[in-house]
């Protein structure tokens, strides 16, 4: 079988993207594939025709590779593809979006809204703390966290999004869920010294995880459940990861879940193949299996 595996792309996630696509595709080659690395440009539509790949392991990050785009693009080529389809991938990027699902499906989010950039530069738009954040981007790219403390609104960037969302900040424990084929896989607690940002997320040693995450029963069968809901609300596929905090102060009311991944990253230091390897699937078994379940 012929894959073609497809990374990079135009994203703020491009890095994190070429990383994951190395390893699958690697992967995806000791499990004897023949595999294409394609990174995603502007001719993706006429170099796939090209290849002729019998799946497509879709590897991007981020805004185009995620979000139902290129999710379309393989519909109308007929290809088969990994991860989610064009409306749970529309879905799961669009954090506004999700949160509406998520609050119909009765699920624990906070409070957000969706304002102007230059609004929220020129004063508070919330009572800090407060988080604000691009509608559609991953990896923490382009967060900002007002604390209590802050003086003033937060001095945003110029590459920031015309609109922006802006949420209650929610304190806790950083969990974690993946669902792999319709059930959820474990949580892991993820410790870090500061908050988990890009860094704490990619550079090796940047995080800890610990998983099983060391919790009480209730908070673990919690993450597990949600997490599968949260899957099936969006109407997902395959493989996704669902992030809580968890303010242990506050028993199960503490705990809230921030967003779904609908394309988990697959890097070296991500989460989701480790809680695969917990389970005792290997790296080379999750994406061989990842490639069998692909449809279109
Ligand atoms: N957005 C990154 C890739 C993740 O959720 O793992
Ligand atoms: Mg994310």
């Amino acid at each position: 079988q012929k894959v073609a595996v497809l990374m990079g792309g135009f994203s703020a996630e491009r890095e994190v993207s070429l990383s994951t696509g190395r390893e699958c595709a690697a992967a995806l080659r000791d499990e004897g594939f023949e595999v294409v690395e394609v990174d995603a440009g502007p001719d993706l539509a006429a170099r796939l025709v090209d290849i002729n790949p019998d799946v497509v392991f879709n590897a991007l990050h981020g805004r185009w590779g995620e979000d139902g785009c290129v999710q379309g693009m393989l519909e109308w080529l007929k290809i088969p593809y990994t991860h989610s389809g064009v409306l749970g991938s529309a879905l799961a990027m669009d954090k506004d979006r999700s949160k509406e699902v998520f609050r119909v499906a009765g699920l624990p989010v906070v409070d957000s809204i969706i304002a102007k950039t230059s609004d929220v530069a020129a004063d508070h738009v919330m009572t800090p703390p407060y988080v604000v954040k691009p509608n559609n981007e991953g990896s923490s790219v382009g967060i900002y966290i007002v604390h209590e403390s802050a003086n003033g609104p937060p001095k945003m960037s110029s590459a920031m999004p015309e609109t922006v969302m802006v949420e209650t900040y929610a304190p806790g424990r950083e969990l974690t869920t993946t669902v792999m084929d319709d059930r959820a896989l474990t949580v892991t607690d993820i410790l870090t010294d500061g908050w988990y940002d890009y860094d704490a997320k990619y550079v090796e040693g940047g995080s800890r995880h610990v998983l099983p995450a060391d919790i009480p029963g209730e908070i673990f069968d919690a993450c597990m459940e949600y997490a599968v809901r949260a899957h099936d609300a969006l109407g997902c596929r395959g493989l996704s990861r669902t992030d809580y905090r968890w303010d242990e102060s506050r028993g199960l009311d503490g705990l809230i879940l921030l967003e779904t991944n609908n394309q988990p990253g697959m890097t070296p230091t991500s989460l989701a193949p480790e809680q695969a390897a917990h389970l005792g699937i290997s790296f080379g078994a999750l994406c061989r299996w990842m490639v069998e379940d692909a449809s279109c």
